[in-house]
């Protein structure tokens, strides 16, 4: 056979075995939101780790997994661990509503929470290595999701969000947007925002998820200023001052400020980048411990 004809047909046969995003239509749970579950398992398993990749808005499992620049794909075929994409059934996820910013509120959040219990048993994932990240919608969603399921996640690496809370619809609309958080405006004291985080689920007392938080600083859809606002609301919640322990320049790559705030919370400030922060692959799995 000529040597080409045998790599056409090697070519062929990794097209038809490739791993595939798949959804999964019955995750259970008893929340009254229901999101689509996407997971997509690498054809080599090396890992025992999960990561949940949360999407922007105006956007679904499909098409952020599909989507270039967002690296969770690359890094589970490169590392063999397991993610799953949550698919919103609204144009953004719901972070305004009281049962998306309430432990077993039934919203969104606890949706979520169900695929993370569902996979965890599904996958035979370490539940001590369950990890979250997501960029816009999905960062404010990250942010709800280590404020109302602490228990669950072990860290989250999110890109372009706001603090948990800062979304809150007074009217209790579900998904709404909410222009002063958004603009800015929304700035209170770091005791405020670790008491919104106390807030969602109350009486919490046990371990929280270690929060890195990526920002830039000509943010125009979510102000710049949400990135003191979170770093307030992790540090309060954590018990340690919002002066960096450490602040190193240049990193992790050049004009970006890499701050941390003892070993559980991590600012990136990314100076002269707009609202899309590239995702940082390396710097994210590094963060997780992967
Ligand atoms: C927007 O969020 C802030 C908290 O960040 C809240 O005080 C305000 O009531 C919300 N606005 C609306 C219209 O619900
Ligand atoms: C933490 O919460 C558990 C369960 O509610 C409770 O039994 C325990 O006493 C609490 N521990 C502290 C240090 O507050």
């Amino acid at each position: 056979m000529h040597p080409l004809a045998l790599t056409s047909i090697l070519a062929l046969g990794s097209t038809v075995f490739a791993a595939q995003l798949t959804q999964v239509s019955n995750y259970g749970g008893t929340a009254q939101a229901k999101p689509g579950m996407w997971v997509y398992v690498p054809n080599q398993v090396k890992s025992d780790a999960l990561v949940v990749a949360i999407h922007s808005c105006q956007s679904s499992a499909q098409k952020y997994f599909q989507n270039s620049l967002i690296p969770w794909k690359k890094g589970a075929d490169g590392k063999g661990y397991v993610t799953v994409w949550p698919s919103s059934t609204t144009e953004c996820w719901d972070v305004s509503s009281k049962s998306s910013l309430t432990h077993n509120g039934g919203g969104d959040s606890n949706a979520i929470a169900n695929m993370i219990m569902y996979a965890i048993a599904k996958y035979k994932i370490n539940p001590k290595k369950v990890f979250v990240t997501g960029g816009s919608s999905g960062a404010m969603m990250s942010n709800v999701l280590a404020a109302t399921y602490p228990e669950l996640i072990t860290a989250v690496s999110l890109y372009s969000g706001v603090p948990a809370g800062c979304f809150f619809s007074a009217s209790g609309a579900s998904a709404a947007w909410n222009n002063t958080c958004s603009g800015g405006q929304s700035i209170s004291t770091a005791q405020h925002w670790g008491d919104v985080v106390q807030g969602m689920d109350p009486g919490y007392n046990g371990t929280r998820p270690r929060m890195q938080f990526w920002h830039g600083s000509v943010d125009a859809t979510l102000s710049p200023k949400n990135y003191d606002e979170t770093l307030k609301q992790w540090t309060n919640v954590f018990g340690v001052s919002t002066t960096p322990t450490s602040s190193k320049k240049d990193t992790p790559e050049k004009n970006y400020r890499t701050d941390d705030f003892g070993p559980d919370v991590e600012g990136i400030w990314a100076v002269g980048v707009g609202h899309s922060v590239p995702s940082h692959l390396m710097v994210s799995e590094a963060w997780f411990g992967l």
